[in-house]
């Protein structure tokens, strides 16, 4: 096997996957109205399976999210950011956390707080309950 077919091989690309790629959900998934944040279920197709997860960024309604699926209908939402560094979060399934992009990797638990350092403080998470096909994310009762 030549380095070429190497790089193309489905554990070479795992491997070289960066660790905290979240995919983003589309503009048509979401919708803010005032202090509360919908997102539509069926076309938020990363959060559909226990374990998923997506960024949620959007520069003109300020705001930037890590929503996740952490059980079985039970959704949770960070800030996007590190309160260390202000890297992006990701979603770490395998122990139910939003993990930093960044070197350190600084961890945080379902309540915000910092589960692994470096970050000096806990990350916002906000409410969100789910109604059938939406969740609901209040933005303004972040802890
Ligand atoms: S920015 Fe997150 S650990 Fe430094």
């Amino acid at each position: 096997m030549n380095r070429r077919d190497l790089l193309k091989t489905p554990l070479f690309l795992a491997m070289a996957k960066p660790c905290c790629e979240l995919p983003g959900l589309p503009p048509t998934a979401y919708l803010r109205q005032g202090s509360t944040l919908a997102i539509d279920l069926r076309q938020a197709t990363a959060l559909q399976k226990m374990g998923g997860a997506a960024r949620i960024r959007d520069e003109a309604l300020q705001l930037h999210l890590v929503v996740a699926q952490t059980a079985p209908g039970v959704f949770h939402a960070w800030h996007g950011a590190c309160t260390h560094g202000g890297a992006p979060l990701a979603y770490d399934a395998r122990h139910g956390t939003a993990l930093c992009s960044s070197v350190g990797h600084s961890e945080f638990g379902a309540q915000g707080e910092v589960v692994r350092g470096p970050a000096p403080r806990p990350v916002q998470v906000f409410p969100v309950k789910r109604t059938g096909e939406t969740l609901t994310v209040e933005l303004e009762a972040a802890r």
